[in-house]
């Protein structure tokens, strides 16, 4: 058991590092620098996710967390802030993060920890101040988490990069955590890129896909390659369509202004539901790291055709029963053309996967919230079963539940009991929580604690991000005018369009229920 120094003013009796969680060892020691240390993603993603990392004993105790923002503010105002936000994740019952209660002492290791430093993004001071003080502290590992809005993303890493902040020495790491939108078509991403490589290598980038972080998501790969089952059928021979889905109820809330520039389009294809894609498609690695996985899902990318924008079915919502439209949505135009749903059909032109159709689907203020994969295998003959109607006959459908269910499902048929020969459609499903003790998660636990250990797994590669965006270019910026976009009402299952292109190859999305 480690203790912690003694660092802070507000120092309690709680010093004490939590024992490491069984079969996990602590991160190593070092300062991890939040730029946009006030904003939400801070308070709602990144504090709790620390939280939970110190609640498992996961954290070095030499850990420095600074925070970097605009304006001035003391350590113990912005360690109170976000106290106050913990508390009220943990107050709300429906929440995964420690619902109803927050440990004080897991609380008081962290704000043992905070540093408040006001400074601006885009001015060398605050980079100067922070080389200063990392530098009479012995430099030591750091990692620069920029939780800020796209547009700094290049700034600050040349400002790093200028100051020598990126300078890595033997066993001294310094690495800078991007998150998503990275570029907003492939120039933009190839640009920023080459900025950001121009004063870091690839390795120390960790561009984030916060989907990634999802344990129900890093289970595909369990799922696919511990099981004798799956791998002798995953493959165009035996599957007939994959549906990859990330239906949500919310409208676009007060993010109206980034939505009218971004879309459902941008904003989940080619980043969330590719990665969904890559998982359910890439090859076996040759084992678990980083570079055979992203290999693998890599090779995904590559051969992803170009997406059509006869492939693509755009759609708004209108008011209907789940509430007002788009378009009287705060900030947003009351002519805007911003798609809220997007629906995509997406082939690989490879071995394992010719000709089978990826369905693509999300949308905002859908009838449910459901992020799930469903792989539906072909149809046996029918020859035995002539006297029973065909459509009684389900296919198999193995759906991986993502969020808000966890867990698998198989759909298949069985006789119904009694004494003519009928067939019955049934499903056997397994949910985590039957199985595992409930984890708090928020979905950066393993993200950070990944980036700590140098694992870059999860993390998006610079040529996986432009080889995704080159798939969607002719749909972003289509030769033949923009992509139509169709409206639903707020509350339904997406416009109708988005059936009739799953209709025009036979099939049908997997209902909404
Ligand atoms: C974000 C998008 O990246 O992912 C949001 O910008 C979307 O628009 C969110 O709501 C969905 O993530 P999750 O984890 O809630 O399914």
């Amino acid at each position: 058991m480690t203790t912690t120094p003694n660092t802070s003013a507000s120092s309690s009796t709680d010093a004490v590092t939590p024992p490491a969680a069984a079969g996990r060892r602590p991160a190593p020691s070092c300062t991890l620098v939040i730029f946009g240390a006030g904003g939400d993603l801070t308070k709602r993603l990144l504090m709790p996710a620390l939280y939970n990392l110190a609640v498992d004993g996961l954290l070095d105790a030499g850990m420095k967390i600074v925070g970097v923002n605009h304006g001035e503010m003391e350590t113990a105002a912005w360690s109170k802030d976000l106290k106050q936000s913990l508390d009220q994740f943990a107050a709300d019952k429906a929440s995964t993060f420690h619902a109803g209660k927050l440990d004080d002492a897991a609380w008081n290791w962290i704000a043992q920890r905070l540093q408040y430093m006001a400074g601006e993004f885009e001015s060398d001071d605050v980079f100067n101040t922070l080389k200063q003080q990392i530098d009479s502290a012995g430099g030591g590992n750091v990692i620069f988490y920029l939780a800020v809005s796209s547009r700094f993303f290049k700034p600050i890493v040349e400002r790093l990069g200028k100051a020598g902040l990126l300078k890595e020495g033997d066993n001294v790491f310094r690495r800078v955590v991007i998150e998503k939108p990275f570029g907003t078509d492939l120039a933009s991403a190839r640009d920023l890129n080459a900025h950001i490589l121009t004063y870091a290598q690839e390795s120390q980038i960790y561009r984030i896909d916060h989907f990634l972080g999802k344990d129900t998501v890093q289970s595909i790969l369990a799922v696919r390659f511990a099981n004798a089952l799956f791998e002798p059928i995953w493959r165009r021979e035996y599957i007939d369509q994959v549906q990859i889905t990330a239906a949500e109820t919310i409208g676009v809330e007060a993010r109206g202004q980034f939505y009218e520039q971004t879309g459902a389009f941008r904003d989940m294809l080619p980043n969330h539901l590719f990665q969904l894609l890559g998982m359910v498609a890439m090859e076996p690695p040759n084992s678990f790291d980083a570079e055979s996985v992203r290999n693998k899902k890599a090779d995904i990318f590559d051969a992803m055709k170009p997406l059509h924008p006869d492939d693509v079915v755009f759609g708004q919502y209108e008011k209907g029963p789940a509430g007002v439209g788009y378009r009287e949505e705060q900030d947003v135009a009351p002519n805007s053309t911003t798609e809220t749903y997007a629906a995509a059909r997406v082939f690989i032109d490879n071995w394992r996967w010719a000709g089978v159709p990826f369905y693509l689907r999300t949308g905002k203020r859908l009838k449910l919230r459901r992020t799930e994969i469903s792989v539906q295998l072909k149809a046996v003959p029918y020859r035995l079963f002539r006297d029973t109607p065909v459509d009684q006959l389900v296919p198999n459908v193995l759906t991986l539940r993502i969020d808000p269910a966890h867990g698998t499902s198989f759909d298949f048929n069985v006789k119904v009991p009694g004494p003519v020969m009928q067939l019955g459609a049934v499903q056997s499903s397994f949910d985590y929580s039957n199985f595992f003790a409930e984890r708090a998660n928020v979905g950066y636990e393993t993200l950070l604690y990944d980036c700590m250990l140098g694992d870059e797994t999860l993390f998006q590669r610079a040529d996986s991000i432009e080889t995704s965006w080159a798939v969607v270019e002719d749909v972003l910026h289509p030769k033949g005018g923009a992509v139509p976009v169709h409206g639903y009402a707020a509350g339904s299952e997406g416009p109708a369009e988005s059936d009739a292109m799953l209709a025009r190859d036979g099939h049908t999305w997997r209902p909404l229920v």
